[in-house]
């Protein structure tokens, strides 16, 4: 009949359209750790803004900051399991789910950012994102957190006997623990959200990150004194669930892959910024700075010799090797 046929046409239509541009409408969880105005959420922002304009509106990133999905170890098992879509988190520890990944936590491995750069966007990085897609994930950049220094409430640091013995909440991955064991201190593993109450109840004397998220936790009204130790560098991983990744179209992979690369670019480039402004902010916040003397950062480094070696061990003397020599290229 005629009516049967203008309804199969019509039904025929939106399919058409459809495939024109090959784009669902969906929504995308987006969680991390950090709150309002950090890098990492001008990044995310950034991210949510590109995916949104290219998508024509169909995709949607909604950002959950401040940790209130969960802390990373948490996140990173949301995502594998597809119940979050994305999420950007601290390379080094993913090192539960390829051991490689280890070496992003090494003491003062990264002179600084553009030797990070270097090594995360060249081979190296890219083939240690590869290992993770039989975990369920697909690395889609390298972000930045940067330099980590320690804050605590009990006195300044500026040799590594001044580290002795304070207690420490540290990162949930084994290789922080050795770390501050092995520069005297008592380490105390937890989740991130739970880091401000257990500074302010003094369940821990002091934590360590970068001075960009020390100032977007507010730290300061918590911690008095800040040692510049640059211990780590952090690269973080942008992640997406592979579970998801596998029923998109080329069309939506493309306009995800393209977002994350611009995305990374603006969002190195506004943590890099913000590094030294969090810091003239933070003493102006009443915080007491330290800087540690090159011939102090060198007997740090010795303490935690033994860790590297460790770790070195079980990531590979191959890969280690490769790794030095990405960064000797580079070097300046
Ligand atoms: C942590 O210490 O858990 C992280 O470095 C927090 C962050 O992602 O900024």
């Amino acid at each position: 009949t005629r009516r049967a046929f203008v309804l199969a046409l019509a039904a025929l239509l939106p399919m058409t359209a459809a495939q024109a541009a090959d784009i669902k409408e969906r929504t995308l969880k987006f969680a991390f750790q950090n709150n309002k105005g950090h890098p990492q959420e001008m990044g995310a922002q950034k991210f949510a803004e590109l995916v949104a304009a290219r998508s024509g509106g169909k995709i949607k990133v909604k950002l959950f900051p401040g940790g209130q999905l969960g802390g990373d170890v948490q996140t990173i098992s949301a995502v594998q399991g597809g119940t979050i879509e994305i999420s950007v988190l601290n390379s080094g520890i993913l090192q539960s789910l390829s051991k490689e990944f280890a070496v992003f936590d090494f003491p003062f491995l990264f002179a600084n950012p553009q030797e990070a750069d270097a090594v995360t966007d060249g081979a190296f990085g890219q083939g240690l994102h590869a290992k993770l897609a039989p975990r369920g994930l697909v690395g889609l950049g390298y972000w930045d957190l940067g330099f980590r220094n320690i804050t605590n409430s009990k006195h300044p640091i500026t040799r590594v006997e001044d580290i002795a013995g304070l207690k420490l909440r540290v990162i949930q991955s084994p290789i922080y623990v050795d770390i501050f064991t092995a520069l005297g201190a008592n380490p105390t593993p937890l989740a991130w959200p739970e880091v401000y109450s257990a500074l302010e109840q003094k369940a821990v004397d002091g934590q360590e990150n970068p001075n960009t998220t020390i100032r977007t936790a507010k730290l300061n009204e918590v911690q008095k004194h800040l040692a510049q130790t640059r211990h780590i560098y952090n690269p973080q991983s942008l992640i997406f669930s592979k579970k998801l990744w596998d029923t998109l179209s080329a069309d939506e992979r493309k306009i995800i892959t393209d977002a994350a690369t611009e995305a990374t670019a603006y969002q190195r480039q506004v943590s890099r910024q913000q590094a030294n402004e969090a810091l003239e902010d933070l003493k102006k916040a009443g915080m007491q700075v330290t800087e540690i003397a090159p011939a102090e950062l060198q007997r740090m480094r010795d303490k935690v010799k033994p860790v590297v070696e460790k770790y070195s061990a079980s990531v590979g003397a191959e890969t280690v090797k490769t790794l030095y020599a990405e960064i000797a290229k580079v070097r300046k």
